[in-house]
């Protein structure tokens, strides 16, 4: 497993190469991880369909290896949707899931051939009156689940702004009927982080019951949510059980109905949080009274995880492996409480240390940001064994690109 604790290269090349290389603070992406993620879902089901969640590393050397090994995308805007076009993928293989957009942006997704999958009743309406069935759809049902690893990447729960209710079933047969909707696929999204495979069966059983009043639908899409092992001893989603559970579920329905029915999924972590590493250097290491904290050279701006969700991603200190173990907060060089772990053991950090932290490969670089006018950090991709620059580190002018000063 890449994101192992001991892990101190990859392909062979060293963290402490990359980090001389590229310099620091630096994100680091193995692709031999993410082919192995993906031939782990081929492998637990009997047929998938793979759309990768572009939202959780929009690289388009990212989205274009994707496309390379066979891999739709799943959008969540028409930038992103952008972004894989230029990478290759063609418009059918773009899943577009907008959450409340104007309805412009639907028209656009349209405009450039995406399969539209939309999520409220009065998208549903509008778009019924537009197009009526003369362009298919997907709808997201919101399935009254509460399950995730948060309640900020929960989206299936009845509060949750996400998804049409399934309670809501009246409205929406009403509109596919009146506006002889084309409805291609059925979907859901229940949250981020889903250990409990059963969550995924009961989302089964509301997609079936519904793939079978309506004849037009050709696919299930059951969204992204599977979660990775951020530490060792960490819970993960059982992959090949979950395969197993809905492989045998999808035949038993095809068998009953006689009809074909394709099995979507669209993971973000799954593919590619294991791949990513956040590169970080000591600056400082500052003892207090009551603590000793490890000052890098990155922060909540370049990994907002960790703060936000309360995130734990492992750290190991590549360049003291077999030093003392000792307790520190690991922090950032933002002006906030940027925490990227707090009272963690750690081999012993002396400054210069360069630190790794690891399951940085989704919404890392992604939600990453300039706060504090500081510049995102460069990308690197290991494939075939070679370290290739996949993104510069920004630059000033970056930072003043699109900047107007009115008193010049
Ligand atoms: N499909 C849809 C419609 C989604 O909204 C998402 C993620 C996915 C698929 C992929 O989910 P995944 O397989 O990555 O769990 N920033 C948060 C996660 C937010 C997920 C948002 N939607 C985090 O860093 O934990």
């Amino acid at each position: 497993m890449s994101s192992h604790p001991s892990i101190t290269s990859l392909q062979g090349i060293s963290f402490e190469t990359l980090a001389r290389e590229f310099d620091t603070p630096l994100y680091v992406y193995d692709a031999e991880t993410i082919s192995r993620q993906i031939q782990r879902l081929r492998a637990s089901f009997e047929n998938i369909r793979i759309k990768y969640a572009a939202k959780a590393l929009t690289n388009r050397s990212i989205l274009r290896f994707m496309k390379l090994q066979g891999v739709g995308v799943d959008v969540v805007s028409i930038q992103e949707a952008q972004l894989a076009l230029l990478a290759g993928h063609l418009p059918a293989d773009i899943m577009f899931t907008p959450n409340c957009v104007d309805f412009e942006e639907i028209v656009q997704g349209v405009e450039l051939g995406l399969t539209m999958n939309l999520d409220n009743l009065p998208v549903l309406e509008k778009f019924g009156a537009r197009y009526g069935g003369d362009v298919p759809c997907v709808i997201r049902l919101n399935p009254d689940i509460l399950a995730g690893g948060n309640y900020k990447i929960s989206t299936g729960h009845s509060q949750s702004k996400f998804g049409i209710s399934v309670h809501s079933l009246d409205e929406i047969r009403t509109l596919v009927s009146r506006y002889q909707l084309n409805l291609e696929g059925l979907h859901i999204h229940t949250g981020s982080e889903i250990t409990d495979i059963d969550v995924f069966m009961k989302m089964a059983d509301i997609l079936f019951g519904l793939a079978k009043e309506f004849s037009s639908v050709r696919y299930l899409d059951f969204g992204g949510g599977l979660k990775v092992a951020y530490q060792p001893g960490d819970g993960a989603t059982d992959v090949a059980e979950l395969g197993r559970r809905l492989s045998m579920a999808f035949r038993d329905f095809k068998d009953r109905e006689s009809r074909e029915l394709q099995l979507w999924m669209e993971p973000g972590k799954f593919l590619v949080s294991d791949a990513g590493f956040l590169l970080v250097r000591t600056n400082v290491v500052k003892v207090t009274p009551k603590a000793t904290f490890v000052g890098v050279n990155s922060g909540l701006n370049h990994l907002i995880r960790p703060m936000m969700y309360d995130a734990y991603h492992t750290i190991t200190n590549v360049s003291n492996p077999l030093g003392p173990k000792k307790n520190y907060w690991v922090v950032g060089n933002v002006c906030e409480t940027d925490t990227f772990a707090a009272d963690r053991e750690l081999t012993e950090v002396r400054e210069g240390d360069l630190l790794i932290i690891h399951n940085a490969g989704a919404y890392g670089y992604s939600m990453a940001s300039n706060y504090n006018s500081r510049f995102r950090p460069a990308e690197v991709l290991i494939i075939d064994g070679q370290a290739r620059l996949i993104r510069q580190r920004d630059t000033l002018d970056q930072l003043l690109a699109g900047q107007i000063d009115i008193f010049q």
